[in-house]
């Protein structure tokens, strides 16, 4: 892709964050969706966090990844193309193309064009045998992907960090049926947080330095950056509660004063004590999973999971 391309996208993406925040913003339960946490400022929050340690998720993948990795491996196949969906941590897919027979081609989707293009360079220098193909689009949508080439037989997915936990139930089935047809019904490996004692879900999301807050901040930060938007940042708190009802982890900006707001050529008023949602981080059982991802069409056909039962990789193949 082009850099006028991937400049053109950028802007078509700054015009969705403008309408999904307003639209957001006009109901009764004030939220915003999750995707848009990730601008440079974000991505690198966000990198922050996955290093804290309340911050369980990503240490406990990437051994869980690292332990298993000749079994994962042996699912995957010789002559793979991996198919990335978001393109964050190239550790993850360094333990998969290290212990894979014959890995053939990457292929990182992600929203985030720049991050995309350096994601793509650093791992093409690491692995020249290895064809990488980086697609600029929102993954949430279906995407159609070129023909097979450099020898590659045939495509696994590869969506690690629970990030399916971010989206609703029937988002997540649809998200795994749109991933199943980009895959030309092949096999999907998955991260799934699971569900576990509230206290250490609560620390996960609340820890001490404050990064988590600040992650979640950064969304009106974001909105005055690009959109020439009024938010008082530091007029807002950070609230994570676990709801043991809904399994998962709901994330929010609650308004500490009464206040009125700019946002490309609107304003939205705040009562004092008001609540943005921006995040929910669902968790699952094995067998809630299993569940989801047969709705979807999807079989679950191994889990690899830590000693604490953490966190689970999952393998699954279309039913
Ligand atoms: C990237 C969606 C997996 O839900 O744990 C981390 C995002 N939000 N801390 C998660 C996140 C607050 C993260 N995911």
């Amino acid at each position: 892709m082009s850099p006028a391309a991937i400049a053109i996208l950028e802007r078509a993406r700054r015009s969705e964050f403008a309408s999904a925040l307003i639209e957001g913003l006009s109901h009764a339960q004030k939220r915003t969706p999750a995707k848009f946490f990730y601008d440079a400022a974000g991505s690198a929050l966000f990198e922050e966090i996955t290093e804290l340690p309340e911050y369980y998720p990503t240490r406990i993948e990437l051994s869980i990844l690292r332990d298993n990795a000749a079994d994962i491996a042996s699912f995957i196949g010789s002559n793979a193309q991996l198919v990335e969906f978001g393109a964050g941590a190239l550790r993850k897919v360094r333990i998969l193309f290290d212990a894979m027979t014959k890995p053939r081609g990457y292929v990182p989707i992600d929203i985030s064009g720049d991050f995309l293009l350096r994601v793509a360079e650093t791992l093409e220098a690491e692995y020249p045998h290895v064809c990488v193909n980086p697609v600029v689009a929102d993954f949430t949508q279906p995407i159609q992907l070129g023909p097979l080439e450099c020898s590659a037989m045939h495509r696994v997915g590869f969506f690690p960090g629970s990030t399916i936990g971010n989206f609703t139930r029937a988002e997540a089935v649809s998200f795994l049926k749109s991933a199943r047809q980009t895959l030309d019904n092949g096999p999907l490996l998955i991260g799934v947080d699971l569900v576990k004692d509230p206290a250490i879900l609560h620390a996960a999301y609340n820890d001490a330095g404050g990064v988590t807050a600040a992650f979640n901040k950064n969304l009106l930060a974001r909105a005055n950056r690009e959109l020439d938007a009024s938010f008082d940042v530091g007029a807002f708190d950070h609230y994570a509660p676990y709801n043991p009802v809904s399994q998962r982890v709901e994330m929010y900006l609650i308004a500490r004063s009464r206040q009125r707001v700019r946002l490309a050529g609107q304003t939205v008023s705040f009562a004092q004590g008001e609540a943005i949602h921006t995040e929910d981080s669902h968790k699952y059982t094995l067998e809630s999973f299993r569940a989801l991802a047969a709705e979807a069409g999807y079989a679950q056909r191994k889990v690899w999971t830590d000693a604490g039962a953490l966190f689970s990789v999952q393998w699954l193949e279309a039913a």
